[in-house]
């Protein structure tokens, strides 16, 4: 099966990592195991890895309803998801009477077909793929992007139906990461286990997710990793010193990069990322990566 782009825009995706995170694991024996990805966010590292058939299985965990809901239906629901496509008018007045779906905080309070295409719809529609964002175009559509200048209907449903076709190696979770890695983590004692946390960023993840973490939270995080040494883990993150602290004295390794972004004025940008893992880490080299469509 070719390699898929994702059907997501997602801010912070890490598309760009996966030659890297392919090489790591082929380096340490990793090839074969199975990945697990507790921010799935776009999920694209994972995807294009069991593609790759690098990995036997993917597991992912997502605290957003939509996004969460969006993977759900994206393997379960893949016909319905579709034909809600096909059928839903992308503009205005759809954004406006499908905005009240942001404020539902647990799935199953809802249905699930029609929560899994509001994630994809907020994502295609909004500036940035930010969920919480207002449309392309502002609400007037007076700027010369309108709201459906991201929504190519006949590729999102291709993408969609090809990615289906993994359903068998791919779970997909509701939940808080910490608190999922804290249930699971006794299987991955008997299975071999490869952990990428890839957090909400530590600078500006409120302005992109809707939901983010607070200092103590990325500290949780570092606690988890510190505490529970039986699999081997990568960790992407914005650079700071405050995360490079919380990674101290525990022997992790460090590999700084830098992520081409679009950030929400439309314009091309670097961000300078860090890479931590138990692992050795060698220099990144992005330079054999593609660019989203
Ligand atoms: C940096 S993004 C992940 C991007 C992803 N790696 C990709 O390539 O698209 C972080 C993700 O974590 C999710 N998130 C935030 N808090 C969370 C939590 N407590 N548990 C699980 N997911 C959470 C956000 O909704 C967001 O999708």
């Amino acid at each position: 099966m070719p390699t898929t782009i994702n059907p997501l825009r997602y801010p912070g995706a890490k598309r760009q990592l996966v030659p890297y995170i392919s090489k790591l694991l082929t380096n340490n024996n990793l090839a074969g195991s199975t990945f697990i990805e507790p921010y799935a966010g776009s999920a694209v590292v994972g995807l294009e890895l069991l593609q790759k058939g690098l990995i036997k299985k993917l597991v992912l965990v997502e605290k957003d309803v939509l996004i969460y809901c969006f993977w759900k239906c994206v393997f379960y629901h893949t016909e319905d998801l579709c034909k809600k496509i096909e059928d839903t008018l992308i503009n205005v007045d759809t954004w406006i009477a499908m905005k009240p779906l942001r404020d539902i905080i647990n799935p199953n309070d809802w249905d699930i077909l029609e929560l899994g295409f509001a994630g994809l719809f907020f994502n295609r529609t909004n500036f940035s793929g930010i969920l919480r964002a207002n449309p392309i175009g502002g609400i007037k559509q007076a700027s010369k992007y309108k709201i459906d200048c991201r929504f190519n209907k006949p590729i999102l449903i291709s993408l969609i139906k090809r990615l289906s076709h993994l359903r068998d190696k791919v779970e997909i979770n509701w939940d808080d990461a910490i608190s999922f890695m804290n249930k699971a983590k006794k299987d991955f004692i008997r299975e071999q286990c490869f952990v990428y946390f890839d957090p909400p960023y530590f600078g500006k993840g409120e302005k992109l997710y809707r939901h983010f973490y607070l200092s103590s939270d990325h500290r949780v995080l570092a606690n988890f990793v510190r505490q529970n040494k039986h699999f081997d883990w990568l960790i992407s993150y914005d650079d700071d010193p405050y995360i490079c602290g919380l990674y101290s004295g525990i022997g992790a390794k460090y590999c700084p990069f830098y992520l081409d972004y679009t950030v929400s004025s439309g314009k091309r940008s670097k961000g300078k990322e860090l890479l931590i893992s138990n692992l050795p880490l060698p220099p990144v080299d992005l330079s054999m990566t593609s660019s989203q469509y």
